[in-house]
């Protein structure tokens, strides 16, 4: 299938997903959030990914942010529907059973903050750059980032970078621990497809369930979330991937996950 502004390769078991809009910094209009959402339900199918690594065309920027142009006439109910797409494709890759890793390659703004940190894992070039600057406009994030910046920051870094919408460099990201690692710009991919690699080769059933009960207990209190761990801990043992990783543990071999 074709998605119009997404471009899509297959690296052994990960998909790079790249939103290919260069021309406006990749932002993300209507066509190309309906798009994602259709993609990420077709690859949430594919048995053979495991990971899906999300990243922006050209050398200067992931997504500069929902797309201003189709947002500035926009009314209430309007205004609403296209939040309520956007907060939908990003609760969706929550809960995707695939790990996400968001490689941003310039600038992250406004949703495309959000969509950075809608994923698990953020790898970021040395001229990335992040930042809501929606008070600048007179709105607000609208894709989760008074949600998920400060679950990430705490509340006051977090009502800080959104009250001022300063942008922040790659360095300082890291710095505030919203970035796993940051990467020459020439490098980002490579060195984001060797963790995936790392990443799959570990049993899928045991991933999906470790992002789940991550995921969880950001939203619950800590014994709902204690709960939630160790019934997922036992429903693994009703797979195939834990005896078979625990026998070959046993038997000194590297396992052979067939992800059942
Ligand atoms: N929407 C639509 N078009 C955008 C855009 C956006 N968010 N960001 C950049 N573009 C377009 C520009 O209009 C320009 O197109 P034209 O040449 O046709 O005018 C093209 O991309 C290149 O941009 P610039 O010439 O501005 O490039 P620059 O290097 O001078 O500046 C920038 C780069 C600082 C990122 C600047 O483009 C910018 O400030 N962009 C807007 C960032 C922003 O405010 N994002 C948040 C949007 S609101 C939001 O996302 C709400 C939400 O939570 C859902």
């Amino acid at each position: 299938m074709d998605y119009k502004f997404l471009d899509i390769s297959l690296v052994s078991t990960s998909a790079i997903v790249k939103i290919n809009r260069v021309e406006k910094l990749n932002a993300l209009n209507g066509e190309i959030i309906n798009n994602l959402l259709m993609l990420f339900e077709n690859i949430e199918e594919d048995k053979n990914i495991k990971v899906v690594i999300l990243t922006g065309a050209g050398d200067k920027a992931f997504v500069a942010g929902a797309d201003i142009y189709e947002m500035a006439n926009l009314n209430t109910i309007e205004a609403y529907q296209f939040a309520k797409k956007g907060t939908n494709l990003l609760k969706f890759i929550d809960n995707s059973t695939k790990i996400i890793i968001s490689a941003v390659n310039g600038y992250a703004l406004g949703g495309g903050f959000e969509l950075a940190l809608a994923a698990d894992i953020i790898i970021a070039s040395k001229n990335a750059k992040f930042g809501f600057p929606e008070v600048t406009l007179g709105i607000i994030p609208g894709f989760g980032g008074t949600q998920n910046l400060p679950r990430a920051l705490g509340p006051y870094l977090a009502k800080e970078l959104i009250f001022s919408g300063r942008i922040i460099d790659s360095l300082e990201a890291f710095n505030l621990g919203l970035v796993n690692k940051i990467v020459e710009p020439d490098k980002l991919i490579d060195i984001t497809l060797e963790l995936a690699k790392k990443i799959s080769s570990n049993g899928f059933l045991a991933l999906s369930a470790a992002k789940e009960s991550i995921n969880n207990g950001l939203n619950v209190g800590k014994n709902e979330g204690l709960n939630y761990e160790s019934n997922l801990f036992a429903k693994l043992f009703s797979t195939n991937d834990q005896k078979e990783g625990m026998k070959a543990f046993l038997e000194k071999r590297k396992p052979e996950f067939k992800n059942m």
